[in-house]
């Protein structure tokens, strides 16, 4: 990291995604509290975290079944996250004020088999809502794929909602894409946001940040590992002429090629060469984490493929910021009327 030209850079960039407005004092989140606390659960590699940790939030609990996550998520912010939420006791997770959960998207994933609840991995949302239900957090903030929205005619969206409604949450959800917020990355996510007891003033972020340009984000001179073979390169580049340089090429299933000044969504499974930079050559783990707006302060620890994986089940950090940030907004105005009803 320290001979990536790129350092700092990068970093510059992202500063003003990820910094902390100043309306948000410590003090003055939900109506007083020093510091808000969240837990982070199927925590990953900590896109939350990091989000989280920009506004000036502290996490008391992580959990995650992979045990290569719970290593990198440790060595970045010092928390020893809890593996398989099967086996935590739900009321031993700390008090907290925002439940943050990516909760895991195979049984509803475009790519996955779209088994959704029948699926037994499916139930991993129950497990969720039984941590819900025992800590009653004042806020929610989930990520799943998109077609969660439309997965079984819109039920399975329906009967999650339903559960957090039942457990005494105004819920509402919104697709968003990483795009709109600052990353070179077409990344929709759906983000379920639910409040205990509800918040009125709750609005969703709009479009915020002018896309980094993907030349920003590319490093200058990638390890020769990244580069494929000539046989590929070639057959890449006589099926397909780019129209604009730098661009990530991107290989759909059916073998077709298109390319783009910015990156398709990583995708955790992807065959190897599913994206390449100009046709060229596969992007660096630390491209990967900049696509997905991790800084370049963030450590890498594990092998490509490793963080390949990783990178492509994270959140999209200024995404989940921005998010965060309007549900703070929501409670802090919430608890304000709570308070002036009260005392009239
Ligand atoms: C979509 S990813 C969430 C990524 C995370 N939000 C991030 O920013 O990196 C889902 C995560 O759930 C974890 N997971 C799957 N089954 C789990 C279980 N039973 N208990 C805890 N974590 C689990 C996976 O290892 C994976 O890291």
């Amino acid at each position: 990291m320290k001979n990536n030209p790129l350092f700092g850079k990068f970093d510059d960039v992202m500063k003003s995604a990820l910094r902390v407005p100043t309306d948000n004092k410590p003090g003055s989140f939900f109506g007083g509290k020093a510091k808000l606390k969240f837990a982070d659960m199927f925590c990953g590699i900590g896109g939350f975290h990091t989000a989280g940790a920009a506004l000036g939030m502290e996490c008391v609990f992580a959990c995650d079944i992979d045990a290569d996550c719970r290593k990198i998520y440790e060595h970045n912010y010092g928390i020893k996250p809890e593996s398989d939420i099967c086996r935590i006791d739900p009321a031993s997770v700390p008090d907290h004020d925002v439940l943050f959960a990516g909760f895991p998207c195979q049984p509803f994933s475009i790519i996955g088999n779209r088994g959704g609840f029948s699926d037994a991995r499916g139930t991993l949302f129950f497990e969720l809502a039984k941590v819900i239900e025992a800590k009653q957090p004042p806020a929610l903030v989930l990520e799943n794929v998109r077609l969660l929205a439309s997965h079984n005619e819109g039920k399975t969206l329906q009967r999650i909602t339903e559960v957090l409604t039942e457990l005494g949450y105004h819920v509402e959800h919104k697709i968003l894409n990483a795009l709109d917020f600052g990353l070179p990355q077409k990344r929709e996510r759906i983000l379920i946001v639910g409040f205990k007891g509800g918040a009125s003033g709750f609005n969703w972020p709009d479009r915020v940040l002018p896309m980094i340009p993907l030349k920003e984000l590319l490093e200058a001179k990638p390890d020769p590992r990244f580069f494929v073979s000539e046989r590929i390169r070639r057959k890449r580049h006589a099926e397909h002429k780019a129209k604009v340089t730098p661009s990530i090429w991107h290989e759909n299933k059916a073998g077709h090629i298109s390319s783009y000044p910015y990156s398709c969504a990583l995708r955790a499974g992807a065959s190897y060469n599913y994206l390449l930079v100009d046709g060229d050559r596969r992007l660096t783990p630390r491209e990967l984490l900049r696509l997905q707006g991790f800084p370049d302060s963030f450590e890498i620890i594990g092998n490509d493929s490793t963080i390949r994986k990783q990178a492509g089940n994270s959140v999209p950090v200024p995404m989940v910021k921005a998010v965060i940030e309007r549900v703070i907004h929501a409670r802090q105005a919430e608890a304000q009327t709570q308070r002036h009803s009260k005392a009239a």
